[in-house]
């Protein structure tokens, strides 16, 4: 099958992740087009020099703009801070590329409706923004249990990611951390995304919201050590009206915070129904438990699901599925939508991506203002 030839521009963390993708595709044990890394870009000469050892690659750019002229280059994944993803994800666009972003898919509202522009320049081009925690096995049989209807009326639901490594006060500061690179919305541009797939996809439309954010870490040593001002916001928690296809109104949580004692990235995603509720958390990422509605007691069950991926991969079944493999889940989602393949959970859609940037302007305005705060 023809591959998907690729540039990644922005080689650190989700570069190099993207690039251990690509390079482990014989893992799926169906016909997908491999993405193939032809050409990397990135600011950072040992960042770059990194992507020297992926045996695809044999372009490496220092300016993005060398990337996209390019004719090999067919879509681009794109890693880079927030500030930049307007202009990046707008030349990619602009210069006819399909393009998988990373979150939030702009700094704010305005910058992923700038990206929205360029996209109404260029239909012909697919683009989608980067989020794997859906493709977890465990998630996926929590769908297929909303698509049948077996929640029955939602009584309550909660999306929350969590990490803890910002509880070291001794933490350096990083771009994330920075408002001019990480903008307003601070942990919520981070994490906001993680929170909003699952229950957009489903149909989980917000009508409100009403935040507290907190900034716990007002400074933190900069590389020599001097402590620099903390701006961005460490946690936040937004609670929602939603309502459903079905008309149901509900209370959702979403959750976001970089100081939760004791958690490394713990995803949280819990749907409580009438008839059926269901939670799913990666400290127990093999395992989806739920608990069905048989009068007044309710016992909760842990069903452990292993790898019954959306892809099949050659993994035996009874094995255990991890952060890594749902990358590889989340690409695989991508190119087949990309190339007009068989696809029943696609990565998150820009059209997804501006109602999350509604939601998180709205929690600004909601905490600043000290109100809840309606969205049209
Ligand atoms: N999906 C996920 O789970 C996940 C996890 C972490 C980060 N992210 C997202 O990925 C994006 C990047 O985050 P990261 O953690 O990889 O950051 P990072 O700092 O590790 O990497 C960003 C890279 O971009 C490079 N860069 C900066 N300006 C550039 C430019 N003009 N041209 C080319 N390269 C440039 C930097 O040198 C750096 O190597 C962000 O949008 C972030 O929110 C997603």
């Amino acid at each position: 099958m023809e591959p998907v030839r690729f540039g990644v521009i922005g080689c650190g963390l989700m570069g190099r992740e993207f690039a251990s993708v690509s390079m482990r595709w014989l893992h799926l044990a169906c016909e997908l087009p491999r993405p193939v890394i032809v050409a990397a870009c990135d600011l950072s000469p040992k960042n770059l020099d990194w992507f020297r050892q992926v045996p695809d690659t044999k372009y490496f750019y220092s300016d993005y703009h060398e990337l996209l002229a390019n004719p090999e280059v067919e879509a681009v994944y794109c890693a880079v801070p927030h500030h930049l993803h307007a202009q990046v994800y707008g030349d990619v666009i602009r210069a006819g590329k399909h393009l998988i972003g990373e979150k939030p898919f702009g700094m704010d509202l305005a910058a992923c409706e700038e990206v929205e522009a360029a996209m109404a320049g260029r239909p012909e081009v697919f683009v989608r923004c980067a989020s794997e925690f859906p493709f977890y096995p465990a998630v996926q049989q929590m769908v297929k249990w909303y698509r049948e209807g077996a929640f029955g009326q939602i009584i309550e639901a909660r999306f929350a990611i969590k990490h803890s490594s910002d509880m070291d006060l001794a933490k350096p500061i990083n771009w994330k951390r920075m408002r001019a690179a990480n903008g307003e919305y601070g942990c919520m541009g981070d994490l906001g995304i993680h929170t909003q797939h699952l229950p957009f996809r489903l149909g989980f439309s917000p009508r409100t919201v009403s935040a507290q954010l907190a900034n716990i870490a007002k400074t933190r040593p900069d590389e020599s050590g001097v402590p620099v001002p903390c701006e961005t916001w460490d946690n936040a928690i937004l609670m929602c009206e939603a309502q459903n296809t079905a008309g149901d109104t509900f209370p959702m949580q979403l959750e976001m915070k970089r100081m939760a004692p004791g958690c490394t990235n713990t995803v949280e995603y819990e749907i409580y129904g009438l008839n059926l509720s269901a939670r799913f958390t990666t400290d127990d990422p093999n395992a989806i438990h739920y608990t069905q509605a048989v009068g007044r007691e309710q016992a909760w069950a842990r069903l452990v699901i292993g790898q019954k991926t959306l892809y099949p991969v050659i993994t035996g079944s009874i094995f255990e599925f991890g952060f890594s493999d749902s990358l590889l889940q989340m690409f695989a989602a991508f190119v087949s939508e990309l190339r007009g393949l068989p696809c029943s959970f696609g990565c998150f859609t820009p059209a997804e991506a501006h109602l999350s940037h509604r939601v998180l302007t709205a929690a600004l305005e909601s905490y600043t203002q000290k109100r809840v705060v309606t969205l049209e």
